[in-house]
């Protein structure tokens, strides 16, 4: 679907696991929907999903705060939008309407590996550049 490496790895081994843990995750409700488990695979989404986005954003702000990373606040703003737009989703998640979840998990898809690539990005090249 994509070059999982160049797209996606950004060098740094703890967050990368996480962005990893994430992607399985997906991948894990895309397979419970293929197997016909659909209470399971939104039960996944909404409860194991969602809070591992919540413990991986605080994560990545309190790694970004050890470097002491300019761009934080704004990283920060941004992950609060992912965080609202995720709510908003539950409901559409939870509807039996066939489009809107599989609609919802592809905005899920999207957001995830658009701002590991673009926003997470940033913050690592600084950290590396700096580190270096
Ligand atoms: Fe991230
Ligand atoms: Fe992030």
């Amino acid at each position: 679907m994509f070059d999982f490496d160049k797209e996606f790895k950004l060098g740094i081994e703890q967050v990368d696991r996480e962005h990893v843990i994430l992607v399985d995750m997906l991948n894990e409700v895309y397979a419970l929907i293929g197997a016909d488990q659909r209470d399971e695979a939104r039960r996944y989404f909404n409860e194991t999903l969602s809070s591992y986005v919540d413990e991986h954003f605080s994560n990545e702000e309190k790694f970004m705060e050890s470097f002491q990373y300019p761009g934080l606040e704004e990283h920060r703003k941004v992950h609060e939008n992912y965080r609202k737009s995720f709510n908003e989703l539950k409901p559409q998640i939870d509807s039996f309407d066939d489009v809107s979840f599989r609609q919802a998990l592809s905005d899920a898809f999207t957001w995830i590996i658009g701002h590991i690539g673009r926003t997470d990005r940033k913050y690592a090249s600084h950290y590396l550049t700096q580190k270096s």
